[in-house]
């Protein structure tokens, strides 16, 4: 398998963006809210951060774009140091083989969401972050990203906050039926309102990629050396982000790509090349399951050109 080292980041990059063109503006945008319809779909970006602090970036790498439910892996890290392996108790590690949004699970399940990366379990880690106000936790959640990203402009994008509130009816029935089931701590509208915050994170490829770089790396940031969690958690992270990533598409994107991953409705992937690098590709156009179509097909024309896939 090539090593990192003797790979042309930058020629790689450059190819993967070349042989997207012919796919440019495939997949349906999401349009449950405005801001996100009215996107051009034939856009694409790439960035690839990697652990020797090599950065490589092709077309619209600093477009910036709703992260979406790629937050939901940056909340998971901060749940983790916050309460540690009780996080367990309240929620599962399985894929979950249904939509990202399903109620009927959650109701079979008594209440305990599948995994943290669908949305009834990110609206449980969400809700351990709470500590009272709402308005800081959503500060929290943005100042990692900041510090991560290492990049002090990364901000939320108020329009799809208000927007993911005004039509967020089945998180609202989600979070609901959590705290019907005692599964929810915090009031019902604060974990909401964090939530629909988180992800209306407003990102570039270049911005994500630089943010993902601790998980590729044993959870320590190669360019500062600073640890951001702990070597067994970013394990753990990196392997739900394997199995649950792309919801009831994960084991497509395990068979076709074979990295840890998480999508967004915004059309964003973060995939993790451990001991090598971090990845984020965006494109708009989804395919059914709500994952970027030329995003999947990027990903895997990348691991085609370096090797990396872990299997
Ligand atoms: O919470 C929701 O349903 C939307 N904000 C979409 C989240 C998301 O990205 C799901 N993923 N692919």
């Amino acid at each position: 398998m090539p090593m990192t080292d003797a790979l042309d980041l930058d020629e790689i990059v450059t190819r993967v963006h070349a042989d997207m063109a012919a796919h440019l503006g495939r997949g349906k945008v999401a349009d449950y809210i405005p801001a996100l319809g009215r996107i051009d779909p034939r856009q694409f970006g790439i960035a690839v951060a990697a652990c020797d602090g090599r950065m490589a970036v092709a077309g619209d790498a600093t477009t910036l774009f709703s992260i979406q439910s790629i937050s939901k892996v940056f909340t998971l890290a901060l749940a983790l140091e916050k309460v540690g392996a009780a996080l367990w108790k309240r929620v599962g590690r399985e894929p979950s083989g249904s939509r990202f949004n399903s109620i009927v699970q959650l109701e079979h399940e008594n209440g305990v969401p599948r995994n943290p990366l669908i949305n009834a379990g990110a609206l449980v880690i969400t809700d351990t972050l709470l500590d009272g106000d709402p308005g800081q936790t959503i500060e929290q959640i943005a100042g990692f990203l900041r510090r991560l990203a290492d990049d002090a402009s990364v901000s939320i994008d108020e329009e799809v906050a208000t927007s993911e509130a005004d039509t967020g009816y089945r998180n609202a029935s989600l979070a609901n039926f959590l705290r019907a089931n005692d599964n929810l701590r915090g009031a019902v509208a604060d974990v909401l309102a964090v939530y629909f915050h988180q992800c209306a994170l407003r990102m570039n490829c270049r911005q994500l990629a630089r943010a993902g770089l601790f998980l590729a790396n044993h959870g320590v940031d190669p360019l500062t050396g600073g640890r951001v969690t702990t070597a067994d958690r970013a394990r753990h992270i990196n392997a739900l982000m394997m199995t649950c990533g792309h919801y009831d598409a994960s084991g497509d994107f395990a068979f076709r790509v074979g990295l840890p991953g998480k999508s967004g409705v915004g059309g964003g992937i973060l995939a993790i090349a451990p001991g090598r690098a971090a990845i984020a590709v965006w494109s708009p156009g989804l395919n059914p399951a709500g994952n970027s179509e030329v995003g999947v097909l990027a990903l895997e024309r990348l691991v085609s050109l370096t090797g990396w896939s872990i299997f």
